[in-house]
């Protein structure tokens, strides 16, 4: 056992957490990264399509924050949008400045290409690898600036104090199981913990995210009193192998690839679901179009449809998408450039997250969230393709800066219960939260408030936790696992209805009470990944159970969240932020208010139609 110390650790070594190391080394930080894959590992080096900037002569951030506004459905925060559009620009140029391979003009000038949503082809890109590109881009200037990076140190859990009220409590850093010993590592954080830990995309069975996406950070801030903000707002990315859930990037239809039916119909404008933008409407409007055609019967075996870019020919495509080629023939087994791939939707993006302000600080002093794991919130509803390698980059800075003890400027955005504008109305089928009363108000928090003994008592805790898990001989968690899965993929997917969410519910209720006896087979220390995924799959489980308590409160049809029954956007009723907080066990559903008020207008909520 170690213990380490530094002014700001980052956990996690993807896009989001890259850039608030390099930023917080900048604002003269000593900074460190605990990672459980070494950082060009990370699941953002599967992004294909891009990063949207608004970069060129006839483009402005006022049309992006505009179109990301409208693909939000209304539940992005103005002031959180703007930042996001204002300062992707420079933050891309950025990259380049760092030396990243961006596909180009013939005159030198990086390309941008079309993505749906979008009013003006602002997706600038590198082929269809752009995360890939992105990721050793920024590892290098972390190589470069000496950053201590901590690889295969699994973060298990924040070392966080207890007093009753979330706001009042202090995170001091986090406990690492190192993946290569089987020792476990407190890790000391003087000026702050940014967790940039990804999505929880492994709830679902068919996703494009990597195993390694299990929502790690989420899970832990939840615990720790950090409410998780509109998480059943799930994207399903409408072009995913069948086979695999491999993604099939939205560069394809951004070239002009073409959606078709069974029948040979170029369905998106012959049965009206998007009448201008055919396949390049926004991503919730095409996967529901796509399941529509499928339960029509106008689909192809495994539901699927068909996504041709025969036609681009193959220099085009050799130049722009040659990803797409190795992947179809790779996993599906089909040469795009001699027939259709088969697509469907599948698991893609949690739009909801750790509830964070614009500087990415959540309401617990010195805990931060950044990327997938963060809802900051800026996708609101459904998030615009192209708009999560941005975000990475611009909220990642500002959060590095933030904890290295910059000022980033006031937020406008309030976070914790202080909040909370309206408690939730809704009566779940089974009682939800800790299965027994036992859990403490942090779980994990200690009363101690000293840095070091605050990490050493958390440290302790794991420790017991570890080898309860090691020396239990009981059920295996992949059972469990697999069952939330199957459940989360039945109910809770881009249709959605009453009894179905109900069932997950129970269906959830009961994976968490037969959680209570896995135990780990494996007897090593070393590498010993069933007792990582062990602990992943309770994370998995709280935050299900959080999603779906969403979904069902939600009596509308809003951006991702279609509700049977409820057939249209109800401003009304529901222009307002999802919130659940683990209050000592007892999830508590409330909501918080929307900002439409930008910089220097409102942003009226549209009928929003592409
Ligand atoms: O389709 C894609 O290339 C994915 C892009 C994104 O999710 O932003």
């Amino acid at each position: 056992m170690t213990l380490y110390e530094h002014d700001v650790i980052v956990v996690g070594a993807g896009g989001a957490g890259l850039r608030a190391a390099i930023a917080a080394h900048e604002s003269g930080a000593d900074v460190a990264m605990v990672t459980k894959l070494h950082p060009v590992r990370s699941h953002t080096g599967a992004a294909e399509g891009g990063i949207n900037a608004a970069l060129k002569d006839g483009d402005d951030w006022h049309d992006h924050a505009y179109d990301t506004m409208k693909g939000s459905d209304y539940l992005g925060d103005a002031p959180a949008v703007e930042t996001l559009c204002k300062d992707s620009p420079q933050e891309t140029m950025q990259l380049e400045h760092w030396g990243m391979a961006f596909s180009r003009e013939e005159d030198g000038r990086v390309s941008q290409r079309p993505f749906g949503g979008l009013s003006f082809p602002r997706t600038t890109y590198a082929g269809a690898e752009t995360g890939h590109h992105l990721l050793h881009t920024m590892y290098e200037q972390v190589v470069k600036r000496g950053i201590q990076v901590y690889d295969e140190q699994y973060v298990m859990e924040l070392a966080v104090t207890d007093e009753p009220e979330p706001e009042a409590r202090t995170c001091y850093g986090c406990i690492g199981y190192d993946i290569k010993t089987g020792e476990l590592n407190g890790f000391i954080a003087s000026g702050g913990v940014v967790l940039a830990t990804g999505g929880p995309g492994q709830m679902y069975a068919h996703t494009t995210n990597a195993v390694a996406q299990t929502g790690d950070g989420q899970a832990m801030a939840y615990r720790a009193g950090v409410p998780l903000q509109d998480m059943e707002f799930v994207q399903f990315h409408p072009t995913t192998l069948p086979s695999t859930g491999v993604l099939i990037s939205e560069g394809v239809r951004g070239e002009g690839g073409i959606l078709y039916n069974s029948e040979g119909e170029r369905f998106m404008f012959e049965y009206g679901y998007a009448n201008n933008d055919g396949e390049l409407a926004s991503r919730d409007v095409v996967a529901r179009a796509e399941v529509t055609e499928a339960n029509a019967g106008r689909g192809f075996e495994d539901d699927a449809v068909h996504l041709d870019m025969r036609h681009l020919g193959e220099e085009r495509i050799t130049d722009r998408l040659e990803n797409i080629i190795h992947l179809a023939t790779d996993f599906e087994g089909v040469n795009p450039l001699e027939e259709p791939m088969p697509v469907k939707p599948g698991q893609h993006y949690e739009m909801g997250g750790i509830e964070t302000d614009e500087n990415g600080e959540t309401c617990i002093s010195g805990l931060y969230a950044a990327g997938e794991c963060a809802c900051v919130s800026v996708h609101g509803a459904n998030r615009l393709g192209g708009n999560a390698l941005p975000e990475l980059i611009v909220f990642g800075a500002r959060a590095g800066r933030h904890a290295a003890g910059e000022d980033t400027g006031t937020p406008q955005i309030e976070t914790g219960p202080s909040a909370r504008i309206e408690d939730g109305d809704v009566e779940p089928p089974v009682e939800l939260g800790a299965v027994k009363s036992t859990s403490t108000v942090a779980d994990g928090g200690t009363k101690d408030d000293s840095p070091r003994s605050v990490v050493n008592a958390t440290l302790e805790a794991e420790r017991e936790r570890v080898d309860r898990l090691m020396e239990t001989d009981g059920i295996n968690h992949a059972d469990v696992r697999s069952d939330l899965q199957e459940t989360m993929t039945a109910n809770v997917n881009v249709f959605r209805n009453e009894d179905g969410l109900k069932q997950a519910l129970r269906d959830i209720r009961d994976c968490r009470e037969r959680y209570q006896s896995v135990g780990v087979s494996d007897p090593s220390r070393t590498y010993n990944t069933d007792l990582i995924q062990t602990i992943e799959t309770r994370n998995l489980i709280d935050q299900a159970e959080v999603l779906t308590l969403g979904a069902l409160a939600r009596t509308e049809f809003r951006g991702a969240h279609w509700r049977q029954g409820y057939q249209e956007r109800d401003d009304e009723e529901w222009l307002k932020h999802t919130m659940v907080a683990w209050n000592n066990g007892d999830p508590d559903l409330y909501y918080t208010d929307v900002l439409l008020e930008g910089e220097d207008k409102r942003y009226e909520p549209k009928i929003r139609s592409y």
